[in-house]
This record gives structure tokens, sequence and C-alpha cells, in this order.
């Protein structure tokens, strides 16, 4: 969890070295969300994961992993499941916490990096990543499969949820179906057990929605 205390408390980024995502943009994630919701922020859960929800999707302790304002996080807890979202955007989380007090929703959110899981010192048997993948570069992903696989349960399931590279009117940060595979692998403790191209939002940008099992 971050500290937000001492000479850090006014590093916009927390202490932690900046993503490639901000490095590139050259601002921290929480500035995305200072003006209004970021255009990825629909106010609803992903519809697609209000589906693999139903269909029982969703076991155990559940990780949602960089889970913004936290509507993915809140949908899955609202059926009774244990559920913590985590983010570096201090203000989605502030905006996640206000809807889960709204709403009456028990729920739990907490600043930390995705790339440092295991500093959680938790484990899950669930977990989700919707639209945080893409925006890693080659040399993160490798930290983020590892950080991931530090806080699921063996036998767990990831589902990740990212812009493809697949047809015409691509996301920011597609990824191609080899570039998935390539983060998650035997040797890296995963198993890419479903592959799906679909589209975010189901009318969005084309969309890998990957099932991956924690081996
Ligand atoms: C595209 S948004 C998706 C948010 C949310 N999952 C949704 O579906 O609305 C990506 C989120 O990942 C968060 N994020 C980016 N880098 C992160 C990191 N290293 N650790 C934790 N969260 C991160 C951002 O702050 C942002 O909220």
């Amino acid at each position: 969890m971050s500290e937000r205390s001492g000479p850090l408390a006014d590093d916009p980024f927390g202490g932690r070295h900046p993503t490639s995502h901000e490095r590139l943009w050259g601002r921290p994630w929480d500035a995305s969300y200072h003006d209004g919701p970021p255009p990825w922020d629909t106010g609803r859960p992903q519809p697609a994961i209000v589906r693999l929800a139903s269909a029982g999707g969703f076991t155990g302790a559940v990780l949602d992993s960089g889970c913004g304002t936290g509507e993915n996080a809140l949908h899955v807890a609202s059926l009774g499941l244990s559920v913590l979202g985590i983010d570096v955007a201090e203000t989605a989380l502030a905006i996640a916490r206000a809807k889960a007090d709204d709403r009456g929703v028990k729920v739990e959110f907490a600043a930390a990096d995705a790339l440092q899981l295991e500093r959680l010192g938790r484990r899950f048997e669930t977990v989700l990543d919707c639209g945080l993948f893409h925006t890693f570069d080659g040399d993160e992903r490798p930290r983020y499969a590892a950080s991931l696989a530090s806080v699921t349960e063996h036998d767990g399931t990831l589902y990740v949820w990212c812009f493809s590279d697949d047809g015409p009117d691509t996301g920011p940060h597609p990824i191609s179906q080899e570039e998935l595979r390539a983060a998650f692998t035997l040797s890296t403790g995963w198993n890419v057990s479903r592959l799906e191209a679909g589209r975010l939002d189901d009318d969005g940008a084309p969309a890998w929605f990957a099932t991956i099992k924690r081996i």
C-alpha cells in the first residue's frame, strides 16, 4: 500500500517509478481523473464483465488491478464476493469509495502499484485487469505478469481485457495476440486457457478477452 505522508506526499508519483504511459504522457495517472470522468470511465461496469460475473466467473477473494473509479469491482462485490480494487490514482479511489458508500456496497479500495503487488501480502482466487495491461510497454509486461503471479492462488484465474490490434479503429496501445501470449507463459507461471476477440463496451475498440490460469 502506498505511504502518503512525509517527503513523498508532494510527489505526484507517490515515490514509485512512473510507468511508461506516464512518461509518454508527462503526467501521473491521477491527472486523468481531475477534470471529470476520463473516456474509459463510462459510469457502469463493462457489459462483458457483468456477463462473466453472472456466469459464475468470479470466485473466492477477488482483486481488480487498476480499478479506476471501481465500477467493475463494485459490480462483483455487489454479488457478495470479497473484492479489493487497487489503483495508483488516489482521485479515482476516492470516487470509488464514495460510490461504495452511496450504494451501500461492501468493497475495499487501496492505493497500490500493480507492478509491485507482492507488497499487498495477500492472495486472490480471481484477478481482473480491465484496461491496465495494454498501458504497459514490453519492458513492464514481464514485471506485471510476475507481480500478478505473486498474488494469484495456484489454479486461480486472471481475466485480462485489453485493446487488440485486430481490425480498424483500434484503441490506444493495441496489443497483438502474440504479445499477450508472450507475457503469460508456462515458464512464468501462467497458461492462457482462452483468448476471445471482442469489443470494449461491446461496440467500442477491438479487444482481447483473455482467461489465464495460474499454474
Ligand atoms: C484505462 S484505466 C481502466 C480503469 C478501470 N479498470 C476501468 O475499467 O474503468 C487504467 C487504470 O489503471 C491505473 N493504473 C495505471 N498504472 C497503474 C499501476 N502501475 N498500478 C495500479 N494502477 C495503475 C490507472 O490509474 C487507471 O485507473
